[in-house]
């Protein structure tokens, strides 16, 4: 202080504007000068001009993240880096870009650098990132072992419990914001199944406003800053240690009543022995749960959203998938089970369309905790501390490996006539980096799961959730979107969402 008031002494404060705004000019013309003139080492990766210091490309790539990546790659190749506030990222697209991030060794390139700052707030401590790698994939392992086609059989009634209730609650006719509608509905279906009856019931007894305050620390915001001392932050701590004592008592209920047997993941959890023989201490199995949870929640909110939209602008697909229901299964009357929902390929071919067109997470990062890292196919040099990307988002509307890439045709994965069907992807799928095979090669241009070891071992869940939510509000009402056209994606929150997701429905049933 003392340094500063005596170099302001006995400047005026026209002086002081002035001064400033020359300083302010001349780093602005630096900034630029050094990104035009100064000679670029041909091995390092080429950094996307940016007009504004410090800012970055943070305002074009939070506008339309997708154009921008497009456009930066159409200039500077696959692989370039760009700044996004206090950040470094080095994009890496196309297939082998997938392959480099994805398969990045954990020495050099760590999901845990790049998210535990903001994961470790919400999930707690000594879980996922926060934890050794090959403890978190023990962890990972852990979650796999629930979801198994024993559990999944029993989960179907479930969730269409929960979907008929919720549903018998709307208006005979109406309109309704989609996205949030999905949201309310699918907090219950995962709650019920995943977490179990006690989790489920405690949610209408105030849970979810937990679950809410917690979520409020998952923003692109807590990206940036994953702590500040604001009210939102506060108000996340405080409800993830509320929600580890309530899930202790319910363990605790359960324990003291061994006739209590339920067949979900908290029990699971519970049952579960790390390598070295330990249980998994309460805390954590508060924290693996609020993680399976929150991993599918946005994801399949936002995906049973953006179906319904695309479909409501394609009432011939509506009536083609109430046809394939009605073969399958007798009556649009008649229930899904496990079983009949693996056999309409239809229903599953919509919501594997709109995860290609509308993928929730379209970028994947890792940070590089290495001295540097070299892009193997050119050579290039990635430096300590940069985050590095891939866009399964890219490659996924590139038409290069889909036909008409901006068209939402759920028959392109029955027809199989896309380039991306013949296309050679890499032997990779096979490898089992702690939790079972992984299922799909990294080089795959379609990767709405992710791949390697950080491979989403929610799929499978997501999917029979999608189809039966999916199905079954297809089944029982009519709708339609209230834009001409299907809306725009909205980047603002940490799944990317339809700008507009209100529609018109009417109840058939
Ligand atoms: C439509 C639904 C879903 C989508 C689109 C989705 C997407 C993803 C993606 C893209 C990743 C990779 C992240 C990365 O590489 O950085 C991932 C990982 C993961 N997901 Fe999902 N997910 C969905 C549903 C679920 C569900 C239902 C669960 C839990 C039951 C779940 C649990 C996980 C877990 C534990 C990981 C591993 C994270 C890691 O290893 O770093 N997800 N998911």
């Amino acid at each position: 202080m003392a340094i500063i008031s005596t170099l302001l002494s006995g400047v005026s404060i026209t002086e002081l504007i002035y001064k400033s705004l020359i300083a302010i000019v001349a780093y602005w013309v630096f900034h630029l000068l050094s990104q035009l003139v100064i000679p670029k080492d041909p091995k390092v990766v080429p950094t996307v001009f940016s007009w504004v210091p410090v800012m970055g490309n943070a305002v074009e790539f939070g506008k339309d993240p997708i154009n921008f990546l497009k456009s930066c790659q159409k200039k500077y190749g696959d692989v370039f880096t760009f700044q996004l506030v206090n950040k470094k990222v080095t994009a890496c697209l196309g297939p082998d870009g997938n392959q480099f991030v994805f398969n990045a060794r954990q020495n050099l390139a760590s999901a845990a650098a790049a998210y535990n700052d903001m994961t470790k707030y919400v999930f707690g401590r000594d879980i996922v990132f926060d934890t050794q790698h090959s403890l978190f994939m023990e962890q990972k392992k852990f979650i796999k072992n629930g979801l198994n086609i024993d559990t999944f059989r029993k989960d179907v009634p479930l969730i269409l419990e929960e979907c008929n209730l919720f549903l018998d609650k709307l208006e005979p006719k109406g309109q309704v914001d989609a996205y949030h509608m999905f949201g309310a509905l699918i907090i219950n279906t995962a709650s019920r199944t995943l977490l179990g009856p006690e989790v489920r019931k405690a949610l209408d007894d105030g849970v979810a406003q937990l679950y809410y305050d917690l979520d409020q620390g998952f923003r692109p915001i807590n990206f940036m800053f994953p702590n500040l001392p604001l009210p939102a932050y506060r108000k996340r701590d405080e409800a993830r240690e509320k929600l580890a004592v309530i899930y202790s008592q319910i363990i605790e209920g359960r324990r003291s009543n061994p006739d209590n047997v339920q067949d979900d993941l908290l029990q699971t959890l519970m049952d579960s022995r790390y390598k070295d023989g330990s249980g998994i201490p309460d805390a954590q199995i508060c924290g693996i749960l609020t993680a399976a949870l929150f991993g599918g929640q946005h994801t399949s909110s936002t995906t049973s959203a953006w179906a319904i939209l695309e479909l409501s602008h394609r009432p011939d697909i509506v009536k083609a998938l109430r046809q394939e229901i009605i073969e399958k299964l007798g009556s649009l009357k008649a229930e899904f089970t496990y079983d009949n929902l693996e056999e309409l390929p239809l229903l599953e071919n919509i919501v594997r369309e709109t995860l290609r067109l509308h993928p929730p997470i379209f970028n994947m990062m890792r940070r590089v905790v290495v001295d540097e890292m070299v892009y193997e196919k050119n050579g290039l040099i990635i430096p300590k501390g940069n985050y590095i990307c891939a866009a399964p988002g890219v490659t996924q509307i590139d038409e290069t490996y889909f036909n008409n890439p901006m068209k939402w045709d759920p028959y392109r994965w029955s027809e199989k006539t896309d380039p991306v069907h013949i296309m050679e992807q890499g032997d990779d799928a096979n490898i089992d980096y702690g939790f079972g095979a992984v299922g799909i090669s990294s080089r795959s241009p379609f990767l709405p799961f992710g791949a390697g070891r950080h491979r989403c071992i929610g799929e499978k869940f997501g999917y029979l959730q999608l189809k039966a939510v999916i199905g079954t509000f297809v089944k029982r009402f009519d709708f339609e979107g209230v834009t001409e056209h299907v809306p725009k994606p909205d980047y603002t929150s940490m799944v990317v969402v339809p700008e507009n997701s209100n529609i018109r429905f009417t109840r058939r049933d």
